[in-house]
């Protein structure tokens, strides 16, 4: 029953026809999506790339035709022949793009069966995500997949033609290479010729970019795969690509500047969607204190107010201790949720406690005043006061969370996201942008008790703390010139200047404490670039994967890439990472305890 393609050629693609075609002949080469067979009368919805076009089959046309038609099922690889014609008024689909007319079938060649699919392609019974990514090439075949990755090119080619524009180089640089840290694990891969060394797979190609500075390059960018081994979430995978890009002589406002213009280019090319430049910029002490988070979604309100001064001799002890311990006490208002039932107040406080809160305490503005759980171990001036801070107004709901800052914020600046999701408080329309700048340059690691750099190692201090270097017990009040990007609530860039000068890295790795053997181990060969000429230098890292899921409006960064790993780093498809053949590794010189 199967035929050979033999001389049929492709005329037409099915989702670009429409009305100016009426009256063509076409070849169309792709598969049944959907057949409706009625006997004597059937149609297909055939798809291939572009989409979907309806194709009849009737006795006019001749029977023999018909009864090869009768033998199609879903997903048959078809080349079919006919002439388009409009629909008449009362069958035309105003919801299919190609819905105002229909090609009659004229001829059929049956390419290939298939199987009955493992999986639903209909958008509307999706099959669970496991087996998907088991049939990962069925499931590409959905409109919305396909879309997201076809999609992801033009983004693509759309900053590459930008970049190319102003005068960057893309430059590749290498797989197999000594580990950049960027804050996760490294993936390894063992070396035949050097039993027992490794070579890393890059976290970023952030010292090769700085490297490429050093030789004179000034503008260079590459769309590099980037490899982490840390917990995954639902916008991170072990490997995903980052536009890395850096400019010699650059200053901050240089760098926010050509990100702005792409990014504006990329939004009005690729979707259509024209978007303000430039973004706003806030610190990140600005945004912490506002938004309790580094990566706020601004297109709600919803801010945090502190209000330790009202409380700070309340009797109330909750509020009191947490001041006199160092800590803080803040609300937001969820605006007029005073109704709230008992139900949805203690999930608030259960997602609190998650957190790592002690509790959620909350009143409800009533007849002027704050009324319920904790307003009777508030006095009648502290109330006044947190209405006056918070401009409550009457039903509102006040939500506080009363411990050290970053637990405080935590808290608040999650259940801020939360409300504001179950309150239909965000306009899935718009796309607010921020630079978030001034981070620190440090962090204190509890864990590992010591210095740990904020964002990477390679970051210049400001200006005015570069003295600060010398003073252990100041390195907390160093800022570096380190800035992100943010949109929505994501973080979709982080870039710095870069230290350009060796004398301010090697204290930069004295702080956090690489120096001496192992500091020339691992950094050795990158110091000693930066004797000879190193120009200053800065850059930036968009996450592709990211900007795609916010352009497409995924959930999941899975949706947005061809062929994803499940949040346990899986390949479901290849079954990788698998085991390998024992020779291997003797050749390697391996031997797995
Ligand atoms: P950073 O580590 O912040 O910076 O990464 C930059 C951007 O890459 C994206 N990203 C990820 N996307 C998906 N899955 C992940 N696991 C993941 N990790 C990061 C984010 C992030 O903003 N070399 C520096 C950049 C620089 O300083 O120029 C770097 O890699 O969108
Ligand atoms: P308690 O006195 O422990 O019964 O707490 C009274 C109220 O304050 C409860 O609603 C608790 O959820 C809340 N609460 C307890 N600890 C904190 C805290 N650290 N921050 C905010 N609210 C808290």
């Amino acid at each position: 029953m199967l035929d050979l393609l033999g001389s049929t050629k492709r005329t037409a693609y099915a989702g670009e026809l429409d009305l100016k075609d009426k009256g063509k002949e076409v070849s169309l080469l792709g598969w049944v999506h959907r057949r409706r067979d009625m006997g004597n009368l059937i149609f297909i919805d055939f798809r291939d790339v572009s989409g979907i076009v309806q194709v009849v089959f009737n006795p006019e046309n001749g029977v023999q035709l018909l009864s090869k038609a009768h033998h199609l099922r879903n997903e048959f690889v078809i080349a079919v022949t006919g002439i388009v014609y409009p629909r008449i008024q009362n069958t035309i689909n105003p919801n299919m793009k190609t819905g105002e007319i229909e090609v009659s079938a004229t001829g059929l060649k049956i390419l290939n069966d298939t199987k009955p699919l493992p999986i639903q392609l209909d958008e509307n019974l999706q099959s669970d995500e496991d087996l998907r990514l088991q049939y990962r090439y069925l499931d590409l075949r959905r409109e919305k997949l396909r879309d997201n990755i076809i999609l992801r090119h033009k983004i693509i080619l759309s900053m590459r033609n930008f970049l190319d524009r102003h005068n960057f180089y893309e430059i590749e640089t290498p797989i197999l290479m000594k580990s950049t840290p960027e804050g996760a694990r490294d993936y390894l891969v063992p070396s035949r010729e050097y039993p027992g060394k490794f070579f890393a797979l890059p976290q970023s190609p952030q010292m090769y970019k700085q490297l490429l500075m050093i030789a004179g390059f000034d503008r260079y960018f590459q769309f590099a795969r980037c490899f982490r081994d840390e917990d995954l979430r639902a916008d991170r995978q072990p490997e995903f690509t980052q536009l890395d890009l850096e400019i010699s002589f650059a200053t901050q406002s240089q760098i926010f500047d050509i990100v702005e213009q792409m990014f504006k280019e990329v939004f009005a090319k690729t979707i259509n969607k024209h978007i303000q430049i430039p973004f706003p910029r806030y610190t990140y002490d600005d945004v912490m204190t506002r938004f309790g988070t580094d990566k706020p979604d601004l297109r709600f309100e919803m801010e945090l107010k502190d209000i330790s001064d009202i409380v700070k001799n309340s009797e109330f002890r909750v509020f009191s201790e947490a001041i006199k311990n160092g800590g803080s006490v803040r609300c937001i208002n969820a605006k007029a949720c005073g109704n709230y039932s008992r139900n949805k107040i203690d999930e608030l406080e259960r997602i609190a406690k998650h957190l790592g809160g002690k509790g959620l305490a909350r009143m409800k503005v009533e007849n002027n005043d704050l009324v319920d759980n904790i307003a009777k171990f508030l006095s009648k001036e502290e109330r006044n006061a947190i209405i006056k801070r918070t401009s409550a107004k009457e039903n509102d709901l006040l939500l506080f969370v009363a411990d050290k800052n970053n637990i405080v914020f935590k808290v608040l600046g999650e259940l801020r996201n939360h409300l504001a999701k179950k309150l239909g408080l965000i306009n899935e329309d718009l796309f607010k942008f921020l630079w978030v700048t001034d981070f620190p340059l440090f962090e204190w690691d509890d864990e590992n008790n010591k210095w740990e750099t904020a964002h990477h190692m390679f970051t210049m201090p400001a200006d005015e703390d570069v003295h600060y270097l010398d003073e252990p017990e100041n390195y907390g009040k160093i800022k570096g010139q380190l800035y992100d990007l943010v949109c929505n609530g994501m973080e979709l860039s982080s870039g710095s200047i870069r230290c350009h000068r060796v004398d301010i890295q090697r204290k930069i790795f004295n702080v956090i404490g690489i120096t001496g053997e192992e500091l020339e181990r691992r950094f050795g060969f990158f110091l000693k670039a930066f004797d000879y000429g190193a120009p200053p230098h800065g850059g930036i890292a968009p996450g592709i994967d990211r900007i795609v899921m916010l352009m497409t409006k995924s959930d999941s960064i899975r949706d947005v890439i061809a062929f994803p790993k499940t949040l346990k780093a899986k390949d479901l498809m290849s079954d990788a990472p698998a085991q390998v053949e024992q020779k291997q590794l003797e050749e390697l010189g391996i031997k797995i305890i």
